[in-house]
């Protein structure tokens, strides 16, 4: 997730995947997450064009794997619900119901263009899409008879799934949208979103479980972290800088440019950090520091309100041993592990 053009920045094939896979299930970690992604950012990287498909890259991490959560992201409007359903219906059979599943709505335009789809431009129409598609999911995996499904953009004859799920996936998705969000309340298990200012993640997470409870649903919180964790301070600091003075920063002005399409109206000084932030961890909770500071950060993440979050490192094989070996074991005797 770092925007770089250091040689030992992360490349995400499979043979580094499988290796960080085995470890972070020999460790005890709850889940991994993949991007998906169709098209990179460009620069002198294109970071993210390589990342492998998502549904066979979880395929064969379940089938390497003892106990870890594998998620698959999907983009709605590229997965027929069908299709779709029978495939996550395989992954649970064959790992023990260790598969989870991220929607994506959409919101990444030449994605769009290179799939040849449209991107509705307002958010009702993709939520509106993302509900019907996942009935139609939802409708497979627990229907014992074939149905007709009449939705507004399916209208199919004798449906239905084969294997059912035993038992339903863990489901996740990350919007900030208001309609984001109430698809997330009505739909899913764990709702992502970035952590910047804690006090106001407080607030949003207890408004975000309120909702939840008036609709009798339960929904959990989780951000994404970026780690970068060495004995001293001035050691990690050291790190953060040679890694911004190496960032690719053309990609990174795509990716900013591509998710903040209104970032221009941001004051200059929180463009700037955005902007570090980006390349530092796809904008991901700094981490950053000794293990203790590491592990004092995550315990503020807990105490806003968050359920867990996911790690990120400039290279997963090589970074994580150190992690796991000095910041699990305190978050183990604060009771959050
Ligand atoms: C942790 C996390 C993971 C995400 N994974 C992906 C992804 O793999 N592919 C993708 O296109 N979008 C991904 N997104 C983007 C979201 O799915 C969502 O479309 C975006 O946050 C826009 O929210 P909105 O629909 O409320 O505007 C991710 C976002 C977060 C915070």
């Amino acid at each position: 997730m770092t925007v770089s053009k250091l040689p030992e920045r992360w490349r995400a094939n499979w043979e580094n995947n499988v290796k960080l896979g085995k470890m972070l299930d020999n460790a005890g970690i709850d889940f991994m997450l993949p991007i998906a992604r169709w098209v990179g950012y460009g620069g002198e990287t294109d970071f993210h064009g390589e990342v492998l498909e998502t549904i066979t890259w979880a395929t064969a991490l379940l089938a390497s794997t003892k106990d870890i959560t594998v998620f698959a992201t999907v983009h709605t409007a590229a997965n027929h619900p069908l299709v779709l359903a029978k495939q996550i219906a395989t992954m649970a059979q064959m790992s023990n119901n260790r598969v989870g599943l991220n929607i994506v709505a959409g919101w990444n335009k030449p994605e769009y263009e290179a799939l040849g789809h449209d991107l509705p431009a307002d958010h009702e129409t993709r939520y509106e899409y993302a509900q019907e598609w996942f009935n139609f999911v939802k409708k497979l995996w627990t229907s014992k008879e074939p149905f007709n499904f009449d939705g507004k953009y399916w209208k199919t004859k004798r449906s239905y799934g084969n294997p059912l799920v035993e038992q339903m996936p863990p489901i996740i998705n990350a919007a900030g949208s208001p309609q984001g969000r109430a698809f997330a309340i009505d739909n899913v298990n764990f709702l992502f979103t970035p952590a910047i200012d804690l006090e106001r993640s407080k607030e949003e997470i207890a408004a975000l479980k309120q909702q939840a409870n008036e609709k009798n649903k339960k929904l959990d919180v989780l951000t994404f972290s970026h780690v970068i964790c060495r004995p001293t301070e001035k050691e990690a600091l050291a790190e953060k800088q040679r890694i911004l003075d190496n960032a690719d920063w053309a990609a990174t002005d795509n990716l900013v440019k591509l998710q903040f399409a209104h970032a221009h109206s941001f004051p200059h000084d929180l463009l700037a950090q955005i902007r570090e932030g980006m390349a530092l961890g796809h904008g991901g909770f700094q981490l950053i520091g000794t293990p203790q500071q590491v592990a004092d950060k995550i315990m503020s993440l807990h105490n806003a309100g968050f359920r867990g979050t996911t790690l990120s490192f400039l290279d997963y094989n090589k970074e994580f041993p150190y992690f796991r070996d000095n910041v699990l074991p305190i978050l183990a005797a604060n009771g959050i592990r």
